[in-house]
């Protein structure tokens, strides 16, 4: 399969092109970011005039997997009207371009799309209620995206792992910090359910494999709260996990309005795929067997310098 990947240099699309390029031909979109990397690189801006049509047509790919995006949740509230025309617009262009040329696309959206008010888990028929800008620029690009290509696939996501620049994730975060001996907080009153960025890639692919259509949450089978990842993280490490200071995120002085409960139910997933998906404990063995072989360096040497 021809996978053209937007947001190369992110976290998530680093990852899956350096993970799929084993068994697909990958194209990896990037402005600036990547050199030397085992996947060819097209390079250009998604919001240049004709980006999309110009590279679905040079690259035919068979699908494509839509990871670009503003996704840092505080700066979309000082840009609104960039962080809609980049999460909100776009994505709706790339939906309507790939269903014109019969392109399939994975649309990476957020977990933050709900309130956090639900007791228990939310599954893709509850009704979103975003808190801040970047929740609900995501929101309306998933509708975007299915109200012009229902055949595409909206993936909710949340997820881990080693990052181009090595600060990207929640897990660099608390590696960072704690590597130093330094102490960091975690949050004690937000449940999410991460999946590592390796699980999340090849289930990302599997569902393209198996023909899945429409909206999904893609996360990992198991909740916790901020503050026991980071305990994880320090007793995978053999770091101080003293160091992990449990506070409230109303306390943390963060800008955009966060949802307490992040828990999404995957049952709708691991049904129509016929498997499990993997819970954060095995994933943060496959993190720090990554540390282990010199993972995050590797990704660091693919820099544009
Ligand atoms: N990280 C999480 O846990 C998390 C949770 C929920 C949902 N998500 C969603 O998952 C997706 C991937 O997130 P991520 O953490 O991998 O993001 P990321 O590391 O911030 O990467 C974002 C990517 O988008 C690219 N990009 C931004 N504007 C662009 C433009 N105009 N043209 C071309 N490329 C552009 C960036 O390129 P540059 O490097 O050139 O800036 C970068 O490669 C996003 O849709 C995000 O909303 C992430």
């Amino acid at each position: 399969m021809r996978l053209l990947v937007t947001g190369a240099s992110g976290l998530l699309g680093l990852n899956l092109s350096l993970l799929e390029v084993k068994k697909h031909d990958i194209v990896g979109f990037d402005r600036s970011k990547l050199a030397g990397t085992p996947f060819r690189i097209y390079r250009n801006d998604l919001l240049a005039h004709q980006a999309v049509d110009h590279i679905l047509d040079e690259i035919r790919p068979d699908a494509v997997i839509h990871t670009a995006a503003n996704a840092n949740v505080d700066s979309c509230e000082f840009d609104p009207q960039g962080a809609h025309r980049l999460n909100a617009e776009l994505p709706g262009e790339l939906a309507w371009a790939c269903a014109q040329r019969s392109i399939r696309l994975v649309h990476i959206s957020t977990d933050a799309v709900f309130d956090g008010t639900k007791d228990g888990v939310y599954s893709e028929t509850d009704t979103p209620n975003p808190l801040g800008i970047y929740a609900q620029t995501k929101l309306d690009g998933e509708r975007n995206v299915l109200s012009v290509n229902p055949n595409a696939i909206v993936a909710r996501v949340n997820f881990f792992g080693w990052s181009l620049q090595g600060n990207r994730s929640l897990a660099e975060f608390f590696f960072n910090k704690l590597s130093k001996a330094e102490q960091c907080s975690g949050f004690t009153d937000v449940y999410f359910c991460p999946l590592f960025v390796g699980d999340l890639a090849e289930t990302l692919v599997l569902m393209l494999e198996k023909n899945l259509v429409g909206l999904y949450h893609v996360t990992g089978s198991k909740a916790l709260s901020k503050f026991d990842f980071g305990q994880c993280i320090a007793d995978k490490f053999g770091f101080d996990p003293s160091l992990v200071i449990p506070i409230s995120v109303e306390e943390s002085g963060l800008i955009a309005r966060r949802s307490h409960n992040l828990r999404l139910s995957i049952h709708k997933l691991s049904t129509d795929l016929g498997q499990e998906i993997p819970d954060v404990s095995t994933g943060i063995l496959k993190f720090y067997a990554q540390a282990q072989q010199g993972y995050p360096q590797k990704m660091r040497s693919y820099q544009q310098v």
